[in-house]
């Protein structure tokens, strides 16, 4: 990796986005106990910003404020202190450089919404730009994936299909802007229990493996009336097993108008697609009203990965 030329930047904020699968089709379990997967992500306006500044060398801090703050480790369990350190690493920094760290949360914690990926996306784009790294963020990619499935796709955001155990990622082909609810649940989910579910419940994955061609279709096409009718989830079937509410909040939102309705990821989220925006704020008060989940979010997808924010360009 390239040398840093120092000083940097004596702050940055960089926000990532958080996603949802449209489609998350998942096979049985690897030797390394990972998934493969087919899915298709799709970046949406609700963000984790981090702000960087330097710190002494060897010295990596963390605060946390926003979205449940209080629920996250601030030391080496966080994802966002592991992507600083392994940039560093990386760059053979580790010695010289250190990193302080602010994260303002508006993804909920263990939500299906890749939050924590989010953070670690974001960490590494302030990190490499701190540093003065001469990284583009593509060159952040093989980085991104050793420290989460879905950190690769918060570094490009838009709409992409993910192979692999989702850390492969590929631009769609994908037209349109589509409006989202998302039903937010009072408690979270852990993705590695979800999945151990999905063992337990003696799945067929699908065949052929591959994003559905009426989805890729739908997303062509742009209409989300399509688009709804092709919203698919592997992980929905655990994810109710282990909170049976989620049924009745998925069906709630189809009762309130959406044209689609589906578990985000490894749930609780569940995310509802409306036909306009303003079905979408009708549906996020029907939501927010019915009791079924702790609030809904209206918010809009495609947006971009993660890239500096306030008034810094990204060049
Ligand atoms: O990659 P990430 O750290 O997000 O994965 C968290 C956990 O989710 C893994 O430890 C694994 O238990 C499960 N997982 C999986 N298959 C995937 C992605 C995640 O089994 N493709």
């Amino acid at each position: 990796m390239a040398e840093p030329i120092l000083p940097g930047p004596s702050e940055i904020t960089v926000r990532a986005p958080a996603k949802i699968n449209l489609t998350l089709r998942v096979g049985s379990a690897r030797r390394d106990g990972f998934h493969p997967l087919a899915t298709v992500y799709q970046a949406v306006s609700l963000y984790e910003e981090v702000t960087a500044t330097p710190a002494d060398p060897g010295v990596f801090e963390l605060e946390i404020i926003g979205e449940g703050a209080d629920q996250l480790p601030v030391d080496d369990r966080n994802l966002a202190i592991r992507a600083a350190k392994l940039l560093a690493e990386e760059a053979a920094l580790t010695d010289h450089v250190g990193l302080s760290l602010v994260i303002n949360k508006q993804v909920p914690v263990a939500a299906g919404l890749a939050g924590g990926s989010a953070d670690a996306a974001a960490t590494l784009l302030a990190a490499a730009e701190i540093w003065e790294l001469d990284l583009a963020p593509q060159d952040l990619q093989p980085l991104a994936a050793r420290l989460g499935s879905d950190v690769p796709f918060a570094l490009i955001g838009g709409t992409a299909v993910g192979s692999g155990r989702g850390e492969s990622v590929a631009p769609a082909l994908a037209r349109g802007h589509y409006h989202w609810v998302l039903g937010l649940s009072s408690r979270g989910l852990s993705t590695p229990e979800v999945y151990r579910r999905y063992d337990d419940l003696g799945p067929t994955p699908p065949s052929p493996f591959e994003v559905p061609v009426d989805l890729m279709n739908a997303l062509r096409s742009g209409d989300p009336e399509k688009l709804g009718a092709q919203l698919i989830n592997d992980l929905q079937a655990p994810a109710i097993d282990l909170m049976p509410e989620l049924a009745e909040l998925l069906q709630a939102g189809r009762d309130l108008g959406a044209i689609g309705a589906v578990v985000s990821g490894s749930g609780p989220t569940c995310a509802f697609l409306a036909r306009s925006e303003s079905a979408a704020v009708d549906l996020t008060v029907g939501l927010s009203s019915s009791g079924l989940c702790r609030t809904a979010r209206y918010v809009t997808g495609p947006v971009p990965g993660a890239r500096p924010g306030g008034t810094m360009a990204w060049s």
